[in-house]
């Protein structure tokens, strides 16, 4: 379903409020990395060059309804106006008297951002009046929060019932098509990559991707529970007990549809994962009771990536190991590289993958690199984001 986008709107001299996904990392004060802002970016500049009076929102952190200067946008407004080349002007609230007359004498191009949303537990609470008064801000609303749009607030969905007109920004946009994309109408093969520490987090989106992938790689801490369901030795690895059953149900349904799941052959182990003591590569077979794995092994790698390079579409969502360690790191660090080497439509959802797809260096070889780690972890499941269903067709 084409949603109206920004494009579609009328902005010249019109007030428009942008609901971004600020929500940074913030080290002493300052923003550690920009990614989110940069990649609202297009909007904003595109709103500022049409002549809109550009309002923007956003949460910071979960502040739980109280105000609290460790979670202020106040750092995200000066990295913002670095990166934009003009001032960004700055509210000390989102809601009231005096940010309505900051956004009452905004000029044509001119941008203010608003002190964070979930300061008022209302934001959350998706509060009717709240809802309202952020509307009062505006003539027109814009999101491009995708990183947010699986959360049902004020800022996301409640306040589209009250302005005039509503639509995506191009990076919800741009989202939308290339997860859309992968999951609805993948060019086969479609190969899914899945891994990080637990099946329960990914229950859904298995079950879900079933329905249109051909192949699902399996790695992380997660392929332990499929692993231990078919018998094999896992000796200390993670492991969820109570989902074993489970993970046997997702390995018949996979064969009933054709899907080839595959699972490590081998892996990385050790006995102690600080200290790496008695580090080794085995079969999983060979697993000892003392072990626990802590990355794929090298046919593992292989065989992943002959299914990489033989696909068309790949979405990945997770790491392979504790890559953030260099002793575990290897199964990851392939898959980044391989996924960044295949010519098919490319798509790294949230988290954990892109900062290893990030410490790889080959971010920008892959189609698209999502914003959204929740969102996009929904969105592959299936379920209707009510930051996109609130927006207007
Ligand atoms: C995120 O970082 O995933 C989004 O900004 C949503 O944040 P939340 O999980 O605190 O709602």
């Amino acid at each position: 379903m084409k949603k109206v986008t920004i494009k579609d709107l009328e902005l010249t001299g019109k007030r428009l409020f942008i609901r971004v996904d600020f929500n940074v990392p913030l080290d002493g004060g300052q923003v550690s990395d920009d990614t989110r802002i940069q990649a609202s970016l297009p909007t904003i500049r595109y709103a500022i060059e049409k002549g809109a009076k550009v309002i923007l929102a956003s949460h910071l952190g979960r502040p739980k309804g109280k105000v609290n200067a460790k979670y202020s946008l106040k750092p995200v407004a000066d990295r913002l106006a670095e990166l934009l080349g003009k001032t960004v002007e700055f509210a000390n609230d989102c809601i009231g008297a005096e940010v309505e007359a900051q956004a009452a004498k905004l000029g044509d191009g001119e941008v203010l951002l608003l002190e964070n949303l979930r300061f008022h537990e209302e934001e959350e609470k998706n509060d009717e009046s709240f809802s309202r008064q952020l509307a009062a801000l505006c003539d027109l609303y814009v999101n491009d929060a995708f990183g947010t749009a699986h959360r049902a607030h004020a800022s996301t969905v409640g306040m589209t019932h009250f302005v005039a007109r509503s639509g995506a920004g191009f990076l919800m946009e741009k989202e939308l098509e290339y997860l859309g994309k992968a999951v609805y109408s993948p060019e086969a093969p479609f190969v899914v990559i899945l891994g990080g520490a637990k099946v329960s987090d990914k229950i859904e989106v298995i079950e879900n991707l079933l329905k249109s992938a051909n192949v699902l790689l399996i790695g992380g801490a997660m392929a332990y529970t499929f692993l231990k369901a078919q018998g094999l030795p896992i000796g200390k690895s993670l492991v969820e007990d109570d989902k074993l059953e489970l993970a046997k149900e997702l390995i018949n349904k996979a064969k009933e549809r054709g899907v080839s799941l595959l699972l490590p052959v081998d892996h990385v182990v050790a006995k102690n994962l600080e200290t790496a003591e008695g580090l080794r590569e085995c079969s999983v077979a060979n697993t000892a009771e003392d072990e626990a794995g802590f990355d794929i092994g090298q046919t593992t790698i292989k065989n992943y990536v002959d299914e990489i390079t033989r696909a068309k579409t790949i979405v990945w969502n997770g790491p392979m190991g504790i890559f953030e360690k260099e002793s575990y790191a290897q199964g990851t660090k392939a898959i980044a590289l391989a996924v960044a080497d295949s010519k098919g439509i490319t798509v790294i959802g949230g988290g954990d993958s892109v900062a290893a797809i990030n410490q790889a260096g080959v971010a920008d070889k892959v189609s698209h690199v999502s914003t959204g780690g929740g969102a996009s972890l929904e969105f592959l499941s299936g379920i209707e984001l009510p930051g996109v269903k609130a927006l207007a067709e």
